[in-house]
C-alpha cells in the first residue's frame, strides 16, 4: 500500500463517520499520516507514491483507530496550528479554534493604533489556556508588554513550554489566578476567550469535545456568560483611560453581551463583531 493509498482509506472512513461533526477527514488524515510518519507536510506530498514502511502501518491503523473513536486530531499529534504559529496541546488546555483568530487580528489592528501613542502597550490575555492568543499577539507585537492569566496552573504550564518553544518566554509574563485578579499593573487591551457555552448545552455537544477537552474551560455556567459577566464586571478598576475590551462570545450572545457591556460601561463605544461565517462572535468595548 502506497502512503496516497493509506490516505485515501483513511478519509474514507473518517466520511463515513457521522458522529465525527468537526471532522475535516483529508486534513486530519494527513495530519496523522505526517505524525505517523515524522514528515512535515511537503515531505509527504513528495513521497506520496512511496509504500507504507510495514513498522509504521500500525502506528497509522491506531492513530485513525484513535481518531474514529473520537479523540480530537490535536490531542492525538500534540500540535494544533493558530493564526501563524504552531502550539503544543494536551488535554490540560481547550484546543485553539480557527474563529479566534478573529479576535487577534481585530487586536493587532487596535494595538497598531494605540502604539503611536503609548508604545509599551499592555496587553492582557485572561484565560489563556495553551496561550494561543497571548503568543500570537506577542509575535507580532515586539514593543507590548503581554500578559496571560488562567486559573488552571497546568494550562499556564502547557502556556509557559510552548512560549519557550517560541522564543517568547521573556515577553509574556504568565499569572494564575481569577480572572483579572491577579494583574498588578492598569492593561490597555484586555483580550479573552473565556469559557461560553451553556451548562445544559454540554450534553448536545460533539464528542470529540463533551469527551476529551476540560468543561471547566468551555463552559460558561446556565446562560453561558457568567464568567464573562464577572470579567466585564471588574474590569473597570485594571482598564486605562482609554482601554479597550475584546471577548469572544457564542454566535447568539450578542444582544446579551451588548446590554451588560453597557450597564458596565455606559459611555464607552460597544460593537459586536461577526466572524467569516455572519455570526456575532466577538465583543469590542473602547472606552
Ligand atoms: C475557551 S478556553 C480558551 C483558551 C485560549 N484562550 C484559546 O482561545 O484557545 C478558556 C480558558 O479560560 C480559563 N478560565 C476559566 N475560568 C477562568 C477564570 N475564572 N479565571 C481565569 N481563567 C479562567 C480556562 O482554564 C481556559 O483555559
Amino acid at each position: 500500500m502506497t502512503l496516497a493509498e493509506a490516505l485515501r482509506c483513511a478519509v474514507k472512513h473518517f466520511a463515513a463517520l457521522p458522529n465525527l461533526e468537526t471532522a475535516n477527514p483529508q486534513m486530519e488524515a494527513e495530519l496523522l499520516l505526517q505524525h505517523a510518519l515524522g514528515l512535515d507536510r511537503t515531505q509527504l506530498y513528495q513521497r506520496l507514491r512511496d509504500e507504507m514502511p510495514p513498522d509504521k502501518k500500525e502506528t497509522y491503523h491506531d492513530l485513525i483507530w484513535r481518531r474514529l473513536c473520537g479523540e480530537p486530531t490535536p490531542y492525538i499529534t500534540g500540535r494544533a496550528a493558530f493564526y501563524d504559529i504552531e502550539l503544543a496541546v494536551t488535554p490540560a488546555a481547550a484546543i485553539p479554534r480557527p474563529e479566534t483568530e478573529l479576535l487577534v487580528e481585530t487586536a493587532l489592528a487596535l494595538a497598531d493604533k494605540r502604539i503611536q501613542d503609548t508604545p509599551s502597550l499592555t496587553v492582557v490575555d485572561v484565560g489563556t489556556g495553551c496561550g494561543a492568543i497571548a503568543l500570537a499577539l506577542a509575535a507580532h507585537l515586539p514593543s507590548a508588554q503581554i500578559i496571560a492569566t488562567d486559573i488552571s496552573s497546568e494550562a499556564l504550564a502547557l502556556a509557559q513550554g510552548n512560549a519557550e518553544r517560541l522564543g517568547l518566554a521573556s515577553r509574556v509574563h504568565f499569572l494564575r489566578g481569577d480572572l483579572l485578579e491577579p494583574l498588578e499593573q492598569p492593561a490597555d487591551i484586555v483580550v479573552a476567550n473565556l469559557p461560553y457555552v451553556r451548562s445544559a448545552e454540554w450534553e448536545r455537544l460533539p464528542v470529540e469535545i463533551r469527551c476529551y477537552e476540560p468543561r471547566e474551560a468551555l463552559d460558561g455556567g446556565p446562560d453561558g456568560l457568567r464568567i464573562i459577566e464577572r470579567l466585564l464586571r471588574g474590569a473597570p478598576p485594571v482598564l486605562r483611560p482609554a482601554a479597550a475590551l475584546l471577548l469572544e462570545i457564542g454566535f447568539d450572545q450578542g444582544p446579551a453581551v451588548v446590554a451588560l457591556a453597557s450597564d458596565v460601561f455606559p459611555k464607552a463605544s460597544i460593537e459586536v463583531k461577526k466572524d467569516l461565517a455572519s455570526l456575532d462572535r466577538l465583543l469590542i468595548i473602547q472606552l
